[in-house]
This record gives C-alpha cells, sequence and structure tokens, in this order.
C-alpha cells in the first residue's frame, strides 16, 4: 500500500444527529490524533452532547455512551460553532437531514436537499487550504455534481487566494442500523468511498484503516457510491416486502411462513436475513429512500423500473392493511366500542424511534374502525404516540378512544384482543395465563410478528392467529 501524502489531522461533521454523532464518535475513538469538532445549529442538541449526565445524550445507542466520555473534550468537540470549525478543518462530513420534500416539484417522493446546499454554502465561504467534503447523508444520485458546482463557484470570489482554496468530494454512505450503530460502526461489512480524485479517496480509507482491514473498503466513482446507498435499503426493503407477500400466500394455502424462510434461507444465494414477515417494514430510511428511488428513475424516463420499486411501497401499504382488516374481521367483524390492547408502538425493537412504525397505520385504521386502543411499549414516551396518531387527520373525531399503558397487564384487562406489533423481547414471556384470565371472551391475540409463545397463549384459551401460518 502506497504512502498517502495528504494527511487529515482536522475533521469537521455538519449535523450532530443520528448518524453524524455515533459515526464521530466512533472515528474519534479508533484516531487518537485526529480531532473531530461535530458541529449543528441545533444548540439544544449541542448541549444535551455536552451533558455530564450521559443518559441525555441526544442519541440512545448501546455503547455510544462509553466512547463520548472516554473522548469528548480529548480529541472530540460539539460545537454550534460551525463556521470556525469549517476554517479549521481538512475534511468535512456532511450528515445533515435530507427528509422528503413535503411541497413544490417532486413532493412526496424527492429528496428535499436544502440542507445540504446550506451547509455547503457555509464550506464554500469559511474553508481554507485543501478540503475533502465527504456525503454522508443518503442523498439522490448525481448530488455531488451540486456540491461541487456550489464548491466551485466560491473559488471565483476573492476568497481564492487569500484562502487558497482546493476541494474534493467524496460520497461514504452509512449503512449502520438503529440499536446496532456502535457494533456497526466499529465492525462494518464494508466500508463505501466514492470520489474522482485518488488522494482523497486514500486520506479517507487511512482514516477507516485504523481499525478496518483494506479488503473492506470498496472505492468506486461517485455515482456507483451514492446509487449503491439507495439500492442497499431498497434491496433490505424489497425482501421484507417479499416475505410479506409470502406469508399471506402461506395462510391462504395452509404453508407456515417461518417453514418458508427457514427453507429458502438456507440457499446461500438467498440467504437467510432480512426474512422474517411482520406487520411491514418501518424506520427513518426504507420508504424514504424508495421514493427517492421512484423519482430518479421517472426522471431519467425509467417509468417501469419506478412501477417495479413502487411496487416494494404498495406491498408495505398494504401488508398494513391486511392486519387491521384481518382484527376486524377475527372479532366478528366490528371492533366498535372494543377494547383492543396493543403491544409495541417502535418500529422495530431496541429502540425508541416511531418513525414510519407501521403501528401507526394499523392503530389509525383500528381507531377510525371505532376500536378502543390500549397501547404498551417499553420505551416509545406517550408523548410520541400522541403525536403520531394525532397527525393522522382522519382520526381526530375519535381521540378519546386511545390510551397509553404502564403494563400489559393493564392494557389487557377487558380487552378482546392483544395485537403485538414490535418484535420486543419481552413479549417471548409474557405469562398468557394471567393474561388471558382479564380479558373478555372469546379473546384474540394477534401476532404480527411470529414471536409469542403461542403454545402457552392456546392452552391458556386464547384464540391466536400468526402472521404467515394457517391459523
Ligand atoms: C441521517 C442522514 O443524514 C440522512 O440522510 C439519512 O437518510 C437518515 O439519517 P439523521 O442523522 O438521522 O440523518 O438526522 P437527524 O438526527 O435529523 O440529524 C441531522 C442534524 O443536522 C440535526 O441535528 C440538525 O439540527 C442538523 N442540521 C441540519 C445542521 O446542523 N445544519 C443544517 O443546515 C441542517
Ligand atoms: C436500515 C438499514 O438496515 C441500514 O443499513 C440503513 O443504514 C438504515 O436503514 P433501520 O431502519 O435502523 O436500518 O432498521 P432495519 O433493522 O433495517 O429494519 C427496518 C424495518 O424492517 C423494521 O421495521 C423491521 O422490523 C423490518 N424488518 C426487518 C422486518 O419486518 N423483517 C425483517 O426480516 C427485517
Amino acid at each position: 500500500m502506497k504512502e498517502n501524502k495528504f494527511k487529515v489531522k482536522t475533521i469537521c461533521c455538519i449535523g450532530a444527529g443520528y448518524v453524524g454523532g455515533p459515526t464521530m464518535a466512533v472515528i474519534a475513538s479508533k484516531c487518537p490524533n485526529i480531532k473531530i469538532y461535530v458541529v449543528d445549529l441545533n444548540d439544544e442538541r449541542i448541549a444535551r452532547w455536552n451533558s455530564n449526565d450521559l443518559s441525555d445524550l441526544p442519541v440512545f445507542e448501546p455503547g455510544l455512551d462509553k466512547i463520548v466520555s472516554q473522548c469528548r473534550d480529548k480529541n472530540l468537540f460539539f460545537s454550534t460553532d460551525v463556521n470556525n470549525s469549517i476554517k479549521e478543518a481538512d475534511m468535512i462530513f456532511l450528515s445533515v437531514n435530507t427528509p422528503t420534500k413535503a411541497k413544490g416539484i417532486g413532493a412526496g417522493q424527492a429528496s428535499d436537499l436544502k440542507w445540504i446546499e446550506a451547509s455547503a454554502r457555509q464550506v464554500a465561504e469559511f474553508a481554507e487550504g485543501k478540503t475533502i467534503v465527504v456525503e454522508k447523508s443518503t442523498l439522490p444520485v448525481r448530488t455531488a455534481e451540486t456540491i461541487k458546482q456550489i464548491l466551485s463557484s466560491s473559488r471565483k470570489n476573492s476568497n481564492e487566494e487569500q484562502h487558497n482554496q482546493e476541494f474534493s468530494v467524496l460520497s461514504n454512505p452509512e449503512f449502520l442500523a438503529e440499536g446496532t450503530a456502535i457494533k456497526d460502526l466499529q465492525n462494518p461489512d464494508r466500508i463505501l468511498i466514492g470520489g474522482e480524485d485518488e488522494s482523497s479517496i486514500e486520506a479517507l480509507a487511512e482514516i477507516y484503516q485504523n481499525w478496518i482491514k483494506d479488503e473492506k473498503i470498496i472505492r468506486t466513482n461517485l455515482w456507483s457510491s451514492e446509487l449503491s446507498k439507495l439500492t442497499a435499503n431498497a434491496f433490505l426493503a424489497q425482501r421484507v416486502s417479499s416475505i410479506n407477500s409470502i406469508a399471506a400466500l402461506c395462510e391462504a394455502t395452509g404453508a407456515n411462513v417461518n417453514e418458508v424462510s427457514n427453507a429458502i434461507g438456507r440457499d446461500s444465494r438467498i440467504g437467510n436475513k432480512f426474512l422474517k414477515a411482520g406487520p411491514g417494514f418501518g424506520g427513518s430510511c426504507f420508504k424514504k429512500d424508495i421514493l427517492n428511488l421512484i423519482y430518479l428513475c421517472k426522471f431519467y424516463g425509467l417509468q417501469e423500473v419506478a412501477d417495479y420499486w413502487e411496487g416494494v411501497l404498495k406491498i408495505n401499504t398494504w401488508t398494513q392493511n391486511r392486519i387491521s382488516k384481518a382484527i376486524v374481521q377475527k372479532l366478528f367483524g366490528t371492533v366498535s366500542g372494543k377494547k383492543i390492547a396493543i403491544l409495541g408502538f417502535a418500529f422495530k425493537a431496541d429502540t425508541n424511534d416511531t418513525r414510519e412504525s407501521s403501528a401507526i397505520s394499523i392503530c389509525s385504521n383500528l381507531i377510525e374502525e371505532g376500536a378502543n386502543l390500549w397501547i404498551y411499549d417499553p420505551k416509545v414516551n406517550p408523548k410520541q404516540i400522541e403525536l403520531d396518531l394525532n397527525i393522522q387527520s382522519s382520526c381526530k373525531e375519535s381521540i378519546s378512544s386511545w390510551n397509553t399503558s404502564d403494563s400489559i397487564i393493564e392494557a389487557a384487562i377487558d380487552s378482546d384482543a392483544i395485537v403485538v406489533l414490535t418484535d420486543w423481547e419481552q413479549f417471548k414471556y409474557v405469562n398468557w395465563e394471567e393474561v388471558s384470565s382479564v380479558m373478555r371472551s372469546p379473546s384474540w391475540l394477534i401476532d404480527t410478528r411470529n414471536i409469542v409463545n403461542h403454545e402457552n397463549a392456546i392452552s391458556s384459551g386464547l384464540r391466536v392467529w400468526r402472521i404467515g401460518i394457517d391459523n
């Protein structure tokens, strides 16, 4: 491996969110000689990153507090001084949020790049000397082109000679999943670096080589790197939609989706991960990234390709609606006035994140049907549930028909059904005899994650419906 001349000594990361914070903390812990500034416009968020109370960090990830306490104020600094941090840095990561556009051209599909553009303009104004700009946020393909244009136009202004500016743009997407972010960063399957200038690519590769073997570092052109991130999430989401579509067929034919998943997953060409049937995928990335891909395809005139990926989203919505309908149907065709206990509201286990959680649409559907929901989730804040359910305008009139609960038993008292929506570990060990004794019979257990001890539930007198299993 030949020695690279450009050495990164100072990093600035714009955006101290879910991606920027943990990523920089891990780089700081692995590269004690690099000084890292994580900056954000949001001063409350920065204050929490600097809080002495490590349980108050703005992002909860197992292991993150320990790393922050080891590195903070040594080589890891959280600050709102964006301009000076840009000035000092040889490498700048852009980790600001890129939500789906709410209005204007591409509304509902394209990503809103206003924060990326604003950050690039700030970099153009304050950077000095050679600066490598790294896209960390998930971005539409060819965003690097926009960033390059903004940066290069600044060279034409009077700062050029004074600050001797020289920019290079890289794409280095993040593949961490919530709940396992630190593990994913410390031991990634691969690191992807896209760029045009070899010296800059190698400068970033050298940082990762401090703890990751070079074989795991993939170098591509800029556009392949940007597209690979969207494609990775689209493929993962597609697997979930695929198995959810098969789950419905299993129920119709008498097959068992767990057995089918196991049988196909043993084929090494298919692999056994991401084959769990459920209530539909949620989370901040999958839907947003597929919408982005669809928008791109349409932009380039590839309508059939857009339709193909749209199918993945359609199956997801259909799965959520299918579950709501199955619940109504099991309860003799009506849930009006009936109490239903909901177990789990987060989009997956081990997180308090509810963004795009299937629980939001399933609960909203049931509320619309007149059900009285009692929702229990071990980590999600009741205020968040209120926010999520209130934004569904169709539910406004029946706002009083849902409550949050502190325990499974409280939620279950006098209920006609219990619906498991999140795969929390504790739901595997529920004492169904105790729970069924407080319910109104005939009582149902609807397991959309296939995690409960169904034998125990059946022997306790519950009628059990499990997703993808002949019921
Ligand atoms: C990340 C990625 O960046 C996004 O592309 C991906 O699709 C989802 O994950 P995330 O870290 O989850 O986003 O976003 P968030 O937690 O909202 O953090 C972004 C931060 O950037 C916020 O703290 C916001 O205050 C900050 N920000 C935004 C700036 O500092 N400057 C800006 O101009 C805009
Ligand atoms: C995802 C990607 O995994 C990660 O690489 C990317 O950087 C960000 O988006 P995340 O959204 O945190 O991470 O969650 P993930 O574990 O991928 O799960 C997404 C959704 O799919 C969840 O709702 C989960 O419950 C669901 N899922 C996942 C299934 O229903 N079945 C499965 O087999 C796997």
